[in-house]
């Protein structure tokens, strides 16, 4: 049986709908903590929280003005909202370009900034921001991606240096290629992009760095949450831990 080592706590976990968000929603409630699932997709939200006995907020978290007055009464907050787009740069739309600045930058920014008093007057808060390989490596094609993970790591950070006094830890999380529909939607436009087949994008796009041939399960990417948010956590914050498979030690 899961220790209820999260007991007591409140977590918010934004793209909770799916994938790796809603796999950290079963890890935590798993453990105990009382789970709110923020998405855009409202059913799915609904599904899981039903699933975790949680709550749900259906949230367009692209929306970053409506994001500037909250407040966030949690002790977990994990920044996992992300799209893609895969092209490049001198085709990049600039609207997606800004829009996953937002999603996946600014709202990190706007989230932490809500939680932060709370936790503060409750001596003790996560912060975990689902960054990726691509906060520490670049792949071609994916300027938008790459420079929020980039920005997201520096975010973190700094909410690391700012919240150690105050009980605060900030972490990311750096998976390789996790199986999710993010990954599933991307295969054909990498396909089309690089000129190859979809049955071999996994193989020779998707896994070439990594020495270990396969696809992160999101289970795996929750455990790693699940230990960062614990009590057993405390003194590890401003870091980045890598679930690449071996990518990042190239
Ligand atoms: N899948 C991977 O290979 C991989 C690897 C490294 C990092 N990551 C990161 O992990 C996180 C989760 O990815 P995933 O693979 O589970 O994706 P996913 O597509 O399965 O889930 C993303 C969730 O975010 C929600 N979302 C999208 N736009 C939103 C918005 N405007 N407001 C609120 N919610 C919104 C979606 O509805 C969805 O439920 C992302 O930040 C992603 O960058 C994924």
């Amino acid at each position: 049986m899961t220790a209820q080592d999260l007991e007591g706590r409140h977590a918010l976990i934004t793209g909770a709908a799916s994938g790796i968000g809603r796999a950290c929603a079963l890890e935590l409630a798993g453990r105990g903590a009382r789970v709110t699932i923020a998405d855009l997709d409202g059913d799915g939200a609904a599904a899981v929280a039903r699933e975790v006995g949680g709550e749900a907020w259906q949230v367009d978290l692209a929306r970053t003005h409506e994001l500037d007055d909250l407040t966030l009464d949690v002790d977990i907050l994990i920044n996992n909202a992300g799209i893609q787009r895969v092209s490049p740069i001198q085709d990049f739309d600039p609207a997606a370009f800004r829009l996953i600045q937002d999603l996946m930058l600014v709202a990190p920014f706007l989230l932490i900034r809500a939680a932060l008093p709370g936790m503060y007057e409750r001596g003790w808060g996560r912060v975990i921001n689902l960054s990726s390989v691509h906060g520490l490596r670049a792949s071609a094609f994916k300027s938008a991606y790459v420079a929020a993970k980039h920005g997201l790591e520096g975010l973190s950070k700094v909410t690391a240096l700012e919240g150690g006094a105050h009980g605060v830890t900030s972490n990311c999380v750096n998976p390789g290629y996790v199986r999710t529909p993010l990954v599933e939607k991307q295969i054909a436009d990498q396909a089309r992009i690089h000129g190859i087949p979809e049955s071999e994008v996994v193989e020779r796009i998707m896994i070439t760095e990594s020495a270990v041939k396969r696809l992160v399960e999101p289970t795996e990417v929750a455990s790693l949450v699940g230990w960062l948010a614990s009590d057993n956590a405390g003194m590890v914050t401003g870091a980045s831990y890598t679930m690449d498979g071996g990518w990042s030690a190239r």
